[in-house]
């Protein structure tokens, strides 16, 4: 009997790999099989795995000084915060609060705007996720929140832009991002602009179907954002450190929010850490007034140096430009894919983050299993992993998200593992 319990599923019956090592793209079992990891983990290991520098790295630090307190001042923690606020997306500079995971700096960062802005409502996406724990459940727009409800209070919904199921009724990129934008300004007014404290998004829409938004809708939420002195809040737990081909989506997509939070990518996934970054003239606030949050592990000195040594990777290495390199292989092979395969109904992304959406019928677009109604394609996962592929993904949508390390080659494999196992699941198109 395994002693671990598994996050999100029934534990009973559930069979998966023992992995034991990493290296590159791929996993080893304790079979010595391999599995190309597709996904980055949970799209976190930005670098790939076995990664030596990260590695001596934590293995220093940890013999240097293992931890000590936040209250006190720590050279590796202050050199990672320093070098976040370099590669953020503020000519101001920012200051850091660190965190240990994603959802945590969600729920962090909810507490700094309502403290900075003196209001206490939320805005957050439907089809958003932004953690799991009470807080950060509230948060999320999506049915992990439920087992939650009814949890924090203060925090209203709304839909964002999705082209390829606009929940506008429309198939005009231009008149989605209108609709989109009236709509939030028409909840806005119902919940009073003045009474907002900050509007939360994940830049790119990542579990709930790697959802890039069309041109122009985060700049104009900004602008909406500004009008009524709401903050905005970037999720970039996801899409920061080089998963969109630049250090952070906000540079991709040129929109600053006034707080990002982060974590995954931070350290490849070496060490969990997560963090808070906000504006430098956002932060003076703390000056004068005490920070509302704290962590044993805030800015823990181990994981603040894999992260300052997976930030040297990304820059020696170029990964973040790579990521845009990434992105054409990986259209133009999904491309191919789709031709060949009409379950595909799109194949959506930015940088080395695309979304497989699985569909019954191209033309009427109905989902292979329905979003967050029907069964997640377990067999077609399994089936994935059974030949070698771990790829991460929920309900009808695979997330493909490599290590930014990946090569042609190893895509290439990917895709014939694709090609086989569409092929299979075609013969069974109901399967769940
Ligand atoms: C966009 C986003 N925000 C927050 C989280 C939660 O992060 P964590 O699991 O580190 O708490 C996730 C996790 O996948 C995420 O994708």
């Amino acid at each position: 009997m395994d002693h671990v319990l598994t996050p999100w599923v029934a534990q009973a019956g559930r069979k998966a790999p023992v992995i034991v090592r990493g290296e590159g793209s791929y996993l080893y079992d304790d079979a010595g099989n391999r599995y190309l990891d597709l996904s980055a983990g949970l799209v976190a290991v930005n670098l790939g795995h076995g990664h030596a520098g990260v590695a001596s790295a934590i293995g220093e630090q940890a013999a240097r000084l293992g931890y000590c307190a936040p209250s006190l001042g720590n050279d590796t923690r202050s050199a990672l915060a320093r070098a976040i606020a370099e590669i953020g997306p503020w000519a101001e500079g920012a200051r850091v609060f660190f965190t240990t995971g994603g959802g945590e700096a969600n729920e962090d960062a909810v507490k700094f705007a309502r403290a900075m802005s003196g209001r206490h409502k939320i805005l957050t996406a439907y089809r958003s996720f932004h953690g799991s724990a009470p807080g950060a459940g509230s948060l999320t727009g999506e049915n992990r929140r439920w087992p939650n409800e009814p949890g924090m209070p203060g925090i209203v919904r709304f839909f964002a832009p999705f082209p390829y199921r606009s929940p506008f009724h429309t198939r005009d990129a231009n008149e989605e991002v209108d609709r989109a934008i009236a709509h939030l300004e028409e909840i806005v007014r119902y919940e009073g602009g003045e009474r907002i404290a900050a509007l939360l998004i994940e830049p790119v829409i990542g579990s709930n179907g790697v959802i890039v938004f069309p041109d122009g809708y985060l700049k104009r939420v900004r602008e909406l954002c500004d009008r009524h002195g709401i903050l905005l809040i970037f999720d970039e737990v996801m899409t920061g450190f080089g998963r969109t081909g630049e250090a952070f989506a906000s540079q991709r997509f040129g929109v600053a929010p006034d707080i990002l939070t982060f974590a995954k990518g931070v350290t490849s996934a070496y060490v969990p850490l997560g963090g808070v970054a906000v504006r430098e003239s956002l932060a003076k606030f703390f000056d004068a007034h005490p920070l509302p949050s704290g962590h044993t592990f805030s800015g823990h000195p181990v994981a603040a140096a894999a992260g300052l040594a997976a930030i040297e990777a990304y820059r020696n290495e170029g990964l973040f430009a790579r990521a845009r390199v990434v992105e054409g292989w990986l259209r133009s092979r999904f491309d191919a894919l789709a031709e060949r395969h009409r379950i595909i109904g799109e194949a959506r992304g930015v940088g080395a983050f695309f979304g497989l959406e699985l569909v019954t019928d191209r033309d009427t677009r109905e989902p292979l299993v329905e979003w967050q109604g029907g069964k997640t394609l377990h067999s077609l996962f399994g089936d994935l992993l059974a030949r070698g592929l771990y790829i991460y993904g929920r309900y009808n949508v695979i997330v493909v998200s490599p290590p930014l390390t990946i090569g042609e080659a190893e895509l290439d494999e990917a895709m014939t593992i694709f090609d086989e196992a569409f092929a299979e699941f075609a013969k069974i198109p109901k399967a769940g």
